[in-house]
């Protein structure tokens, strides 16, 4: 397959210079510890109502009046904030910035790659636990609550995905998450709803979630492993497979993989799951014989 990597693209320099301003701004106030509601109620005003910004509030139709509400993260609630075992202050804290990048991605702003990479990395290290050097989120990536997510050094987030980092998401350096993926930490009891586990969900580094998979709470996913299209990954994976389906099993090593992948024992095997033993020669290869992996 041929390698296509990714082109440098620039703005007209207009744009250019006014974005660098804003985003100096916001991480100007952020830096210096300014008022997070009003930067949210300021900033979603001037990019969703910037005709009203001083007008008196009841001279407006009361849709209006709603619309502007939102511009204001205290008029608003959020799923994870009634979940039980929010920190409330550490959620707080953050509210503001979540609805902040939520709403730019609602925005007309919101699918500009080239601003909205850049912003969002603005945004990220008051949010999350921590975020490494070139994060890069595309727009309508969710997370619940910001401050139960480690992020690493180039990580990449493409379109659409969820980071429920309820019960915490560990992402290591260099993980990929593709478009529509869903990375869960949290779980519901199959009997009394009500009960609820929440479980570290780790991705390693160099680990890449493909289209629309989903990676389920307490999974490890070992370094430098892939979760196919559509996946479901039920329990860990190994360092260097590529597992399919649902649920997810192993059908190949990759064949850059060390020796040592093909003896990567799981965190917790399942009953029917070998101990790690000599390599077989299927686990090298194609895995049409169906004893390759897991
Ligand atoms: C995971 C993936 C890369 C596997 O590719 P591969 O190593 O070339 O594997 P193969 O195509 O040889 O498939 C091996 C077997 O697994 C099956 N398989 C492959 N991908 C599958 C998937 N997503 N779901 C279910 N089964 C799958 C194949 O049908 C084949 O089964 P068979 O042996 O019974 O015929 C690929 O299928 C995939 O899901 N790609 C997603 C797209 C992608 O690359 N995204 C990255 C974006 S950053």
């Amino acid at each position: 397959m041929p390698i296509y990597p990714l082109k440098q693209l620039d703005v007209a320099p207009d744009a250019s210079a006014v974005y660098d301003e804003w985003l100096a701004e916001i991480r100007e106030t952020l830096e210096a510890g300014g008022d997070r509601w009003e930067l949210c109620r300021r900033t979603l005003t001037g990019i969703f109502h910037p005709h009203l910004a001083d007008a008196g509030p009841r001279s407006l139709p009361l849709a209006a009046q709603a619309a502007l509400a939102q511009m204001d993260a205290r008029n608003v609630t959020l799923e994870p904030e009634y979940y039980a075992e929010v920190d409330v202050a550490k959620f707080q804290e953050r509210k503001p910035l979540l609805w902040m990048w939520q709403m730019f991605d609602r925005s007309p702003l919101g699918g500009n790659v080239h601003l909205g990479v850049r912003f969002r990395r603005t945004l990220a290290p008051f949010l999350f636990k921590r975020v490494g050097r070139n994060f890069k989120a595309f727009h309508f990536v969710e997370f619940s609550y910001g401050y139960n997510l480690e992020v690493g050094d180039d990580v990449v987030v493409h379109r659409n995905v969820l980071l429920d980092d309820r019960g915490g998401i560990e992402l290591g350096d260099g993980v990929s998450i593709s478009d529509y993926a869903n990375i869960y930490s949290h779980t519901h009891d199959i009997v009394d709803q009500r009960d609820v586990s929440n479980l570290k969900t780790v991705l390693e580094d160099g680990v890449r979630i493909t289209y629309h998979a989903t990676v389920l709470a307490g999974s490890h996913v070992g370094r430098n492993s892939m979760v196919g299209a559509m996946a479901v990954a039920t329990r860990d994976v190994r360092a260097w497979h590529v597992n399919v389906g649902i649920p997810a099993k192993s059908v190949r090593v990759k064949p850059n993989a060390p020796p040592e992948a093909y003896k990567t024992i799981l965190r917790s095997p399942a009953k029917d799951e070998p101990d790690a033993g000599p390599p077989l020669a299927a686990e090298q290869g194609d895995g049409s014989d169906g004893t390759a992996g897991e």
